[in-house]
């Protein structure tokens, strides 16, 4: 048995830093030499790690990076990353202005009230704030509608201690609908032409996703906001032939195996009753890692190279497999949750597909308590 890293449970997800640059740049190669990259890095940088990841964008010379939460600016701030961070959401409540003011974090106003607030907070400490306007233009998540927007903009330049480095929409569809997106896009260079002709010029426009990247390349203007690419996956198929790798893996190991005679329920409520005389073994991952009960009976992993099906209910902290078709299995040996063994792969798609989801709700949900490892070469 391969000797464990810095950890007890036997539960880990190992993230590739070679691969996450190699995506970095992959995604360099479809925008244009003037265009910037803001990394999206929020929650957690979709489970992959926020400081290691955004340590290693950082370097390679990503403009922002995109965090959830004034916490998420505050740990990279502690890690000595200076790469400056944009809040993506509405800050809320306005008494968290003069926390991100004074670490000069980026913040987004969403209305004429937060832009206002913005203000208020940056004259009381005499210092200025940063921040990007949010225009809804579709998603009807943030931002102020496209009917209000010149106004808006208006107003934030003749705020004193606000300085607006940046303009940005958000798609709701660039995966799947060209015409609602195609809209989207309308109505943002409408108003970036009437900004113009006002002279209104903002630093950093953007609006493409990964999804507006790939598809929609007049939609880059100066800076693009790519998540879930860097983290090597594409929701959907794109038209261009483009090279993404997996970043995270995931993986554990069998802690106990049994031999169940046949007709034997097999976990909590008997869902799974062997057809035969089988091997029955024990992982040391369950719910609580952020392996779903909805994989019972459903999801399959790895096991010296070969896939092999969950037996019965995911527990909260384990979950068996019917390693019958495993010749040599033995206790120790590694499971594959997602990643590659041998010749056999399953990716994130595999297990949002299984659970009825999307790729980053698979990776969001790997909790807490899985340690995260490292790998730079
Ligand atoms: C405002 C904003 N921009 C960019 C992204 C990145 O999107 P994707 O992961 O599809 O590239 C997200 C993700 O949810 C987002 O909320």
């Amino acid at each position: 048995m391969k000797k464990d890293p810095k950890f007890f449970r036997p539960t880990w997800v190992e993230i590739n830093h070679r691969n996450l640059r190699s995506n970095f740049l992959e995604l360099k190669k479809q925008i244009a030499p003037g265009v910037s990259i803001l990394a999206v890095v929020k929650a957690n940088a979709y489970g992959h790690g926020l400081v290691p990841v955004s340590r290693t964008l950082s370097r390679l010379g990503a403009k922002f990076l995109g965090v959830t939460s004034l916490e998420e600016s505050l740990a990279l701030k502690s890690a000595q990353i200076k790469t400056p961070s944009l809040i993506l959401g509405n800050i809320y409540p306005f008494s968290n202005l003069s926390v991100a003011i004074k670490n000069g974090v980026r913040v987004t106003a969403a209305s004429v009230e937060s832009a206002l607030q913005c203000e208020k907070a940056a004259r009381r400490l005499g210092e200025k704030v940063y921040v990007h306007a949010k225009i809804d233009t579709g998603m009807n998540r943030i931002g102020v509608n496209i009917k209000g927007a010149v106004p808006f903009i208006e107003k934030i330049k003749s705020l004193k201690s606000v300085v607006l480095e940046g303009i940005y929409t958000h798609f709701a569809s660039s995966y799947e609908d060209p015409d609602f997106t195609g809209n989207q896009i309308l109505h943002f260079t409408d108003l970036l032409e009437n900004l113009r002709a006002r002279g209104i010029h903002i630093p950093f426009v953007h609006d493409a996703n990964s999804g507006g990247i790939f598809r929609y390349p007049h939609a880059h203007f100066s800076l693009v906001r790519p998540g879930i690419s860097l983290y090597g996956v594409l929701p959907v198929t794109v038209p261009k032939q483009i090279n993404l790798k997996p970043v995270l893996s995931w993986k554990s190991r069998i802690i106990f195996l049994k031999n169940v005679p046949a007709g034997m329920p097999v976990s909590y409520s008997g869902t799974f009753k062997t057809k035969r005389p089988s091997v029955i073994a024990t992982a040391a991952f369950g719910y609580a890692d952020g392996f779903r009960r909805s994989f019972s009976n459903k999801a399959e992993v790895l096991v010296q190279g070969q896939r092999v099906p969950v037996a019965g209910r995911v527990t909260m902290d384990m979950t068996m497999l019917d390693v019958t078709d495993v010749p040599r299995v033995q206790v120790g040996d590694e499971v594959v949750i997602i990643g590659t063994q041998g010749k056999e792969n399953i990716p994130v798609q595999n297990l949002a597909g299984w659970a009825g989801t999307s790729p980053y709700e698979i990776f969001c949900g790997i909790s807490a308590r899985v340690p995260r490892m490292d790998l730079h070469s």
